[in-house]
């Protein structure tokens, strides 16, 4: 079936990487905004050749973490092959050339301007024919997603594909999808 086929019927963000590997688009891949790393977790149990994982690994998150400093060393314990960069997301796409990434996930700051940078900084170090998607399709808490991701496409004129639920464990927060 066609990568669009698939990804306009993919339930939620945990079936992503599923998909993206019958379509041979799960070997370079980038999470944007790790946290605890349930999710790179999740990613780096489908062996990609090459996964990163960007965040600013420091301070309180939420209302439960005091420091997400001490988390940065047990996530790379549990994924020794993985590359983790700790700093402001935009500013870290500087790193990887153009083209490079066949899948790459924004889950960082979900206000509008930084969406916005985001999506600036990471489309071009996805290759064409690769995914760009993230989390938090909502304006829920004064989050920009839906308005930077809309702008975004309209721009560059690609349609957008939205999970049909939420994650497994967040019902109401949908991810978006674009194919480059
Ligand atoms: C929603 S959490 C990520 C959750 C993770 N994707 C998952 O599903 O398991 C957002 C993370 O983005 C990080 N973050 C926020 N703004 C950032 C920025 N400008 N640059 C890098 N990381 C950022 C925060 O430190 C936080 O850990």
């Amino acid at each position: 079936m066609r990568l669009e086929e698939q990804i306009k019927n993919i339930a939620d963000r945990e079936q992503i990487p599923v998909v993206l590997k019958q379509h041979n688009l799960f070997n370079k891949v980038c999470e944007v905004g790790v946290n605890v790393g349930n999710q790179f977790r999740y990613y780096y149990s489908f062996n990609p050749e090459i996964l990163v994982g960007v965040d600013l690994f420091k301070g309180k998150w939420g209302r439960k973490i005091k420091d997400l400093s001490v988390y940065m060393e047990t996530i790379q314990k549990d994924c020794p092959k993985s590359i983790l960069e700790k700093g402001i997301s935009w500013k870290i796409a500087n790193k990887y050339q153009d083209n490079y990434f066949d899948f790459v996930y924004i889950d960082a700051n979900h206000k509008y301007k930084s969406i916005k940078k985001d999506l600036d900084a990471w489309f071009p170090k996805v290759k064409k024919g690769g995914v760009l998607a993230g989390h938090d399709y909502t304006a829920r808490r004064g989050y920009g997603v839906i308005q930077a991701v809309t702008k975004f496409a309209a721009k560059y004129n690609c349609p957008v594909y939205l999970t049909t639920s939420g994650t497994l464990t967040q019902k109401p927060w949908k991810s978006w999808i674009i194919v480059v």
